[in-house]
């Protein structure tokens, strides 16, 4: 019986000891590759024994940012709801596509919705005291890599911990084999170690 007491707290604090990571993309396309490339980030952060929710913004869909309706309608629930996610999680791995050299505009938009609190001013909240890591996919021959340094920017101004290094998949449209795992092992392994030092910084 005390065995098995000491067992079960064991496992309690075990499991209330794992690190939480948030991942997600900044694409709203089903056939994304940065859907793809985050759902390998989560798996490897899974194998590294962190607790991991994947979320999809396409099931959070939110208005453009707009003053007038945050102060008569106040957040809107689904950036409510991202907010809450990335409060309750240590580390947030973001996918984000490049547009124009920058990134995604539904990616801006939901960083600029939950880097605002729920009294109307601004808070940074979701993003002090947490690791950011960032990675991107294009089918492009530069991967993406552009729009993080415009991410580390915004991420920074909110207060985030960003880390190095990036990991950028360029030729993305033959990146991924049937099943959506990345096809070449050095990649993999490149990615596999930014989840590493992200988890490292954290333990
Ligand atoms: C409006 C627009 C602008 C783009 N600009 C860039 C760019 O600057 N650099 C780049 O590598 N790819 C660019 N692309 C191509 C995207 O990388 C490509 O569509 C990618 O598949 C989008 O990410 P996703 O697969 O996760 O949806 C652009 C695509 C669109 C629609």
């Amino acid at each position: 019986m005390k065995k098995l007491l000491v067992s079960v707290l064991l496992l309690i604090c075990s499991s209330l000891s794992a690190t939480q990571v948030l991942v997600f993309a900044g694409s709203l396309r089903s056939g994304s590759y940065n859907k793809l490339l985050a759902k390998e980030a989560a798996e490897l952060a899974r194998a590294e024994g962190a607790d991991v929710v994947y979320i999809d913004l396409r099931d959070l869909p939110m208005p453009f940012y707009d003053a007038d309706l945050e102060t008569s309608e106040g957040l809107p629930e689904n950036a409510k709801k991202l907010r809450d996610l990335m409060m309750a999680s240590d580390a947030v791995i973001i996918a984000s596509p490049q547009y124009n050299e920058s990134v995604s505009s539904v990616l801006k938009n939901a960083i600029d919705w939950v880097s605002r609190g729920e009294d109307g001013r601004a808070s940074k909240a979701a993003f002090k005291g947490k690791k950011f890591a960032l990675m991107s996919a294009s089918p492009r021959k530069k991967g993406g890599a552009k729009g993080l340094s415009h991410l580390r920017i915004i991420l920074d101004d909110c207060g985030a911990d960003v880390i190095e290094p990036e990991t950028s998949i360029r030729f993305a449209d033959q990146a991924f084999d049937s099943e959506g795992h990345l096809v070449d092992s050095e990649t993999l392994t490149l990615l596999q170690q930014q989840i590493q030092v992200l988890l490292q910084t954290l333990r």
